[in-house]
């Protein structure tokens, strides 16, 4: 069985000392970088763009994975592209041409991905299963981190998996199952059990007190209890 993937949400690292934060969670065993855009428009918040996605690229090796929760989508995709963005996911809402943006994001060489809110039916993928790499299923409302993961994501994280492994076996392109919020040490097991192999974790992963062996613990913590 292969071991989840986490990729700590950097919304909840210190942003004074961001090089130095991304730093810490590679070395600490972090998959990918979470890299959570948001624009005041598409959700009630405001974070950070393309300038900083480039100021923290030579300072990891691993995958950074920008999670786009901005409206429109497209402008966007060069400049992340471009700033040394890997994966690039979006809202199937936030795009007037869903297909276009998803091919858009692979003509520029990122692995593609669509994000479903917790009310988002899983039917946006459908016709667009062979453009995704990634699907990303948001277990809180976007926009905030330290919420609370929402139960019904189980449930339709099972649901996606099924599509996917259906979609697989007809002999179409791995996608990987992506969960965003809420994720901590004791829920990952019944995450990863519903069917997830990639998992977001902000405020556990920077959160994490030192006492009990800061990220590297953390980190540690999160991959045995997925497999527990
Ligand atoms: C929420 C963001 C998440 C968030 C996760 O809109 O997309 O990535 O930062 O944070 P936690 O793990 O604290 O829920
Ligand atoms: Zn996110």
């Amino acid at each position: 069985m292969n071991p989840v993937r986490i990729a700590p949400s950097i919304l909840s690292a210190d942003f004074a000392r961001l090089g130095e934060e991304v730093r810490a969670i590679e070395a600490a065993g972090a998959d990918w970088v979470h890299f959570d855009v948001m624009d005041n428009h598409y959700v009630p918040n405001l974070t950070i763009g393309p300038l900083v996605c480039e100021a923290i690229r030579p300072h990891v090796q691993i995958p950074i994975d920008v999670h786009l929760m901005v409206e429109p989508v497209d402008a966007l995709v060069p400049l992340f592209a471009k700033a040394g963005a890997n994966i690039i996911t979006f809202h199937p809402e936030a795009s007037r041409h869903v297909d276009r943006t998803l091919q858009m994001i692979r003509d520029h060489g990122c692995k593609a991905g669509l994000v479903f809110n917790p009310a988002t039916p899983l039917e946006w993928m459908d016709h667009v299963m062979d453009r995704l790499d990634v699907v990303l299923l948001m277990s809180v409302n976007p926009g905030f981190g330290g919420q609370k993961f929402i139960p019904s994501t189980l449930p339709k994280l099972q649901a996606a998996r099924q599509r996917i492994n259906t979609h697989v076996a007809r002999g179409g392109q791995p996608i990987l199952l992506e969960v965003d919020g809420g994720v901590k040490t004791d829920n990952i097991a019944q995450i990863v059990a519903a069917g997830a192999d990639t998992c977001v974790a902000g405020s556990a992963v920077f959160g994490a007190p030192d006492a009990d062996g800061g990220y590297r613990g953390v980190m540690q913590a999160l991959k045995q209890a997925a497999v527990a």
